[in-house]
């Protein structure tokens, strides 16, 4: 499923999930967690963007780190585990995020192309810094826009306008991509250009737009962005 991309002028990247491995973090500990490691992982990242979304419509708004301590207790009692070394270990994990394979040359070829490039996340400003320095990639990026700026989360348009203003570009010159369905829907409801990285075979979620284009890794934008 792919249309052709006209007049980009901006590529902005979704963090989590689709940048960098939220799964890394528990990774890091599986000596720790054993054979709970991807149920934890799983629950922590399910429940972290569920109090995304009821946060958001609570208007309750908290950074996402609070939020992600949060969603990594509830998993971690969940499934019976009381270990605050272990907890303190995991979130800090959460600043050394493994960045996907193939992000470091894909971002390098579209910063040398001339291509604007952002981050846009749900992630808070004291946790996008750290992972963006240490996966090394700060070079190839250059803004990393945090809706702490305006105090709800994706997929509320006013987080993708964000984008637009930081750029100065408008919504149809931006190619948004993200790994989570949702979020892909929400920036192509706002009217992004919407590339959907399926890194895991999803299936497409069944909400009002589509992205222009589903791809299994990020190797396929520079083409479709016309970037050789
Ligand atoms: C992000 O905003 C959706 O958590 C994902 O980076």
């Amino acid at each position: 499923m792919i249309n052709n991309f006209s007049n980009i002028k901006a590529c902005v990247f979704d963090a989590y999930g689709t940048l960098f491995d939220v799964h890394s973090a528990a990774a890091q500990h599986s000596h720790k967690l054993g054979k709970l490691e991807q149920s934890v992982s799983e629950m922590w990242r399910s429940k972290q963007l569920q109090y995304t979304w009821l946060r958001s419509l609570m208007n309750a708004y908290d950074e996402f780190w609070t939020i992600t301590g949060d969603a990594l207790d509830y998993a971690l009692a969940s499934h019976g585990v009381e270990d605050d070394e272990l907890r303190k270990n995991m979130m800090n994990a959460y600043l050394q995020l493994s960045c996907f394979e193939e992000v470091p040359r894909v971002l390098k070829a579209l910063k040398d192309s001339g291509m604007k490039t952002a981050i846009l996340s749900n992630g808070s400003p004291n946790m996008l810094d750290p992972v963006v320095a240490n996966s090394g990639v700060a070079s190839c990026i250059d803004a990393c826009i945090s809706v702490d700026e305006v105090k709800i989360f994706k997929p509320a348009a006013i987080v993708y306008q964000l984008a637009c203003d930081r750029l100065g570009v408008s919504a149809n010159e931006v190619s948004f991509q993200s790994s989570n369905c949702w979020d892909a829907i929400g920036a192509a409801h706002f009217g992004f250009q919407v590339v959907w990285c399926n890194r895991y075979g999803q299936q497409l979620d069944r909400l009002p737009a589509r992205p222009q284009a589903e791809v299994k890794d990020l190797d396929a934008l520079p083409p479709l962005v016309g970037v050789a």
